[in-house]
């Protein structure tokens, strides 16, 4: 019905449709082939992405290492007749989880002593749902008990059940689970504490039980199902600036985020305070999601697993910290050991840490890149270390290098000359930069050099200049101009491998960075005009070039229309995308060169809004979102309608 009324809408609109001259789309001669990692996704632990997005853990600072020990927790009674609570902090006894709460019980009672957690934003609870809890416990004395309570945001209670704790002196994980009885976007968690004698609390965790494939621990079902729609050919991760972290102290470092998740020492987001206006206080990695997780959730949704590593530098932008050249070494150990955990037989130290998380099968890691948006000679110097020791031992990996935060500029022009005298296999090429310059560029690459390092647009979204306002920034004229930028991407798939747009997710009430791909709430996701753009061209990839012109010229911006064409092997689809990025409808004559009999119906797909300053929002997820219609294949030439501001993809079988 929606699509009737929508076929109709566009007869009228085309009616005052501007015609075209014809595009002509080669089908004598199979263009080059198209990397099946063309388009894929950039997960940073950026705007609650990680801890309090994806990770599906609900209890915020479970370990107490944040660096106000009870911040997210409240405590509850007297504290004084009933019991009292102290943070303990072993150091170096237990490095990577020095804290835990201690709890002088005094014969408390039902309901006098207590603990309540606040979760990430509030925890989103649903209607029957089981949630599992879980802590580690020690107790001196003869028994314990904690009665546990969900409740809503009105502090009503929807949930309950105990955990006895017999006496131990040995630290014991303990679990059980509890049910909600109805949903709530903003729950929490209260524990009731009852017993007499000394107990120590930590690691005290509520995850819900519809996890991505209901993996205990695991992550957001309903976010990486939005990530394996797009069908991403792969998932770069851990980030961005995440890498290089404020200092070298806090980069990220992969050896500390594997193995069991109590003992994955828990270091500050450097996000909680980059920007003075969106600064997150609360904004820690517990690093639940760890190397293991992002190469399994890789390995669940089809994706290569891209990891990003730190090369010795701390975010320029920041301290701009260098790990001195002779120091070097640790962090090319970092990077070979990672490929040892990744794809290395289980009799190595890191394969069989591997398989003892899980996965005894290799990871299958062809990827990896040195630095994020690092700069300048000593860039240089130090990815020319990890490349020699890299090479030497796996000439197998593909190094992707950095060039840099910009687009252009003498910081990009000298790393650009730097890494194809090198030659670099990959370069990572960042550009976050107006709707304009996204429409102008989208012949960027027809002039690389094609014998040179391929190309990894490793980050990339159109800014809309001026409001922060989350929703206001991830608007239609962004993501058409993303649409029409990515048409030059694809046309250059010879050279362009990899791509893909950043930051990747951001929760409502704890972004920092804005626009951003999927937007999510405690219970719900949403994708942006931009994530439709993305799927429309990770789903239609295609597995071949066609060479599309309109007088002999590729389609790149005149009359602020874009056309790229692919050929798809498996489907024997020609796949055309068009974008019209004026405000006048157009109807564009498509001729196959080479006059191949088509069959069947074409499917179109049309991603379309009236406004430009139309977006998602949770409460309107679909406002920009494809229309699927299709229509018999005709004899006579294909004319394509393309609506004002529209991005269209046909898919024509052929036979
Ligand atoms: O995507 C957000 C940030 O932008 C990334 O962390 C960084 O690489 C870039 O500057």
């Amino acid at each position: 019905m929606k699509s009737v009324l929508f076929a109709a809408l566009l007869t009228a609109t085309v009616a005052q449709a501007q015609d075209q001259q014809p595009v002509t789309i080669d089908l004598t001669a199979k263009g080059a082939p198209i990397a099946s990692t063309m388009w894929g996704v950039f997960f940073e632990d950026i705007n609650l992405g990680a801890d309090g997005g994806i990770y599906a853990e609900l209890i915020k600072n479970r370990s107490f290492e944040f660096y106000k020990p009870l911040m997210g927790w409240k405590t509850l009674g007297t504290q004084k007749k009933e019991g009292s609570f102290l943070v303990i902090n072993r150091g170096l006894a237990a490095e990577k989880n020095p804290r835990f709460l201690r709890i002088q019980l005094n014969n408390a009672g039902a309901g006098t002593l207590g603990l309540e957690n606040e979760g990430f934003r509030g925890m989103g609870l649903k209607e029957k749902l089981p949630y599992n809890f879980s802590c580690w416990y020690q107790l001196e004395g003869k028994a314990a008990i904690l009665q546990l309570e969900l409740l809503d945001e009105t502090d009503q209670v929807i949930g309950k059940s105990s955990l006895q704790l017999p006496a131990s002196s040995d630290w014991r994980k303990l679990e059980t689970s509890l049910v909600s009885q109805t949903t709530s976007p903003k729950g929490k968690i209260r524990i009731w504490i009852e017993g007499d004698g000394q107990l120590d609390l930590d690691m005290i965790s509520l995850f819900p039980t519809d996890t991505w494939k209901g993996r205990k621990g695991g992550l957001r079902a309903d976010m990486v199902q939005m990530l394996a729609d797009l069908k991403p050919g792969f998932v770069r991760f851990p980030g961005g600036c995440i890498v290089e972290g404020h200092e070298l102290d806090t980069r990220y470092q992969w050896k500390k985020t594997v193995g069991p998740v109590e003992e994955r020492q828990v270091i500050v987001n450097r996000w909680n305070t980059e920007f003075a206006h969106r600064s997150a206080p609360d904004y820690f990695q517990s690093f639940g999601l760890g190397f293991f997780e992002y190469f399994q959730m890789a390995e669940d949704i089809g994706a290569a697993p891209l990891p990003i590593l730190n090369c010795g530098m701390a975010c320029q932008f920041n301290t701009a910290e260098l790990a001195p050249l002779d120091q070097l070494d640790t962090y090319i150990q970092d990077a070979l050991d990672l490929i040892e955990f990744a794809n290395g037989d289980i009799s190595t130290q890191w394969g069989k840490l591997r398989a003892e998380m899980g996965h005894p099968l290799p990871f299958n890691l062809k990827y990896m890149g040195v630095g994020n948006e690092n700069w300048g000679p000593q860039y240089v110097e130090r990815l020319k270390l990890f490349t020699t020791a890299l090479k030497a031992k796996h000439p197998e990996i593909e190094i992707i290098s950095s060039a840099g935060p910009f687009s252009n500029g003498e910081l990009f022009d000298y790393l650009n000359k730097e890494l194809r005298a090198l030659p670099a296999d990959l370069i990572d090429e960042h550009y976050y930069r107006k709707p304009e310059w996204f429409l102008q560029n989208a012949r960027r690459y027809d002039t690389y050099d094609r014998k040179g390092p391929k190309i990894f647009a490793g980050e990339y979204a159109s800014h809309v200049e001026g409001n922060l306002q989350a929703d206001k920034r991830n608007n239609w004229h962004a993501a058409l101009s993303e649409a029409a930028f990515m048409t030059g991407l694809e046309r250059n798939a010879d050279i362009v491998r990899m791509a893909s747009y950043a930051p990747l997710f951001a929760h409502i009430e704890g972004w920092q960075w804005n626009p951003d791909l999927i937007w999510v709430d405690n219970l719900q996701s949403v994708g942006s005009p931009s994530y439709y753009v993305q799927k429309l061209f990770s789903t239609n990839r295609g597995t071949n070039i066609l060479t599309a012109v309109q007088a002999g010229q590729p389609l790149a911006g005149k009359d602020s229309l874009y056309v790229s064409s692919v050929w798809d092997e498996t489907s024997k689809e020609v796949i055309v995308k068009m974008v019209n990025a004026g405000p006048v409808a157009v109807q564009l004559p498509i001729v196959f060169k080479g006059k191949p009999k088509q069959k069947g119906h074409i499917q179109v797909y049309t991603l379309h809004s009236d406004s430009l300053t139309a977006s998602n929002s949770l409460t309107s997820p679909r406002l920009v979102a494809p229309i699927v219609s299709s229509m018999p294949v005709s004899k006579k030439d294909l004319k394509a309608n393309l609506p004002p501001h529209s991005f269209v993809v046909y898919r024509i079988p052929m036979k």
